[in-house]
């Protein structure tokens, strides 16, 4: 059984029919094609591309310099790509075009040599598709998010004012109260609210994500509250750099160290500057942080599961909850030492996930 090239079978069928079937192959395109003269002027165009552009008459373009049909800002993109055809290399780009009867439209073009029987490059053949509802859609998309982020700024700023404005009310009648009890629960309130709005700040630096890294934040919380308690904090810092963690998590990380750092200022030796010193290290997906200070130390029945204080069962509920524990001792500075071992939460995806 004889087998038949089925291009071979094409090409006898055509046989003397070449110019029909080139034209018939066009006008059947949906795409908008031109054939140009080597100067650019429009010798052809399909019945689609006619149908597309909404011109009603060829007569009415025929032969005209193929960039007067387009806006002046695509000149220069079209007369690079006619010269690229000349030179017999193709060109692709995406421009804006209204239809003869102006209705807007985005194209997506390709322009390219045509060769004759020489290999001569004899005509350049622009193809035009109408992309205008793709593009529509991205600027659309490109507008929403602009706004978007506009807003985000706009509440974001709002939230810090709010934060701002709760922290000051508390650490003013914080020092309205300033010899009793409830100065001292005023200002660790205050205290509590800074570290969350810490949470806040340091989201905002990466606006897309809902994690956060947690050496930034742990040091950036650090000097805040060595500058709020007036007391000098040595950090340590042995975490790795791109470490991250939910936000949700650093928050809860930071409640705990904001108790820490509170107590050894607290209660340290009267009339002195306490100093202090945390150490952050992780390993094998477990956070270990220990702070010490040169206060007197710890009462001899220290126990943190029986404490009434609200300092400690903070502590000890996260701790907890984060799988855990809290160890406590002498620290070598003469004062106490806390450590605190926690199972740190996998990073999580951005927002758009959710
Ligand atoms: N760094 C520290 N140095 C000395 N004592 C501390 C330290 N941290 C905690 N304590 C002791 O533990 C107790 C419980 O702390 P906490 O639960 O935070 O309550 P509060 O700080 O309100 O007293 C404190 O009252 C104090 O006796
Ligand atoms: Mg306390």
């Amino acid at each position: 059984m004889a087998v038949v090239d089925p291009n071979l079978h094409a090409l006898n069928l055509l046989v003397g029919a070449e110019a029909g079937f080139a034209i018939s192959v066009l006008d059947a395109s949906p795409d908008c094609i031109k054939l140009l003269d080597l100067d650019g002027a429009l010798q052809f165009m399909n019945g689609n591309g006619l149908c597309a552009m909404e011109i009603d008459d060829f007569a009415s373009v025929s032969r005209q310099p193929w960039p007067t049909l387009w806006p002046a800002e695509a000149e220069v993109q079209l007369r690079h790509a006619m010269d690229e055809a000349r030179a017999g290399r193709i060109t692709r780009f995406e421009a804006f075009c209204p239809t003869a009867k102006g209705a807007r439209r985005w194209w997506h073009v390709t322009v390219s040599p045509v060769r004759d029987g020489t290999g001569r490059v004899a005509w350049i053949m622009a193809v035009s598709r109408d992309v205008t509802d793709t593009v529509q859609v991205r600027l659309q998309l490109e507008e929403q998010i602009a706004r978007q982020q506009v807003l985000m700024g706009e509440i974001d700023h709002r939230v810090k004012n709010s934060f701002a404005a709760v922290i000051g009310l508390l650490r003013m009648q914080a020092r309205l109260h300033a010899d009793g009890p409830v100065g001292s629960q005023l200002s660790g309130a205050a205290n509590r609210i800074a570290t969350l709005a810490r949470v806040h700040d340091q989201l905002h630096l990466d606006p897309g994500s809902r994690d956060i890294s947690l050496p930034d934040y742990v040091t950036a919380l650090s000097s805040d509250l060595a500058q709020a308690l007036n007391a000098p904090i040595t950090v340590t810092d042995r975490l790795p750099p791109a470490l991250r963690v939910p936000a949700g998590q650093a928050a809860a990380i930071g409640q705990i160290l904001a108790e820490l750092i509170g107590n050894a200022v607290k209660h340290a030796r009267p009339g002195t500057t306490p100093g202090l010193a945390l150490d952050l290290s992780h390993d094998a997906g477990m956070l270990t942080l220990e702070l010490s200070d040169d206060g007197p130390g710890l009462p001899a029945d220290f126990d943190p599961e029986r404490l009434r204080g609200l300092g400690m069962q903070i502590c000890m509920v996260y701790v907890q909850q984060m799988g855990g524990g809290l160890t406590h001792g002498r620290s070598d500075l003469g004062g106490a030492r806390f450590g605190i071992t926690l199972r740190l939460e996998p990073e999580r995806d951005r927002t758009d996930a959710a």
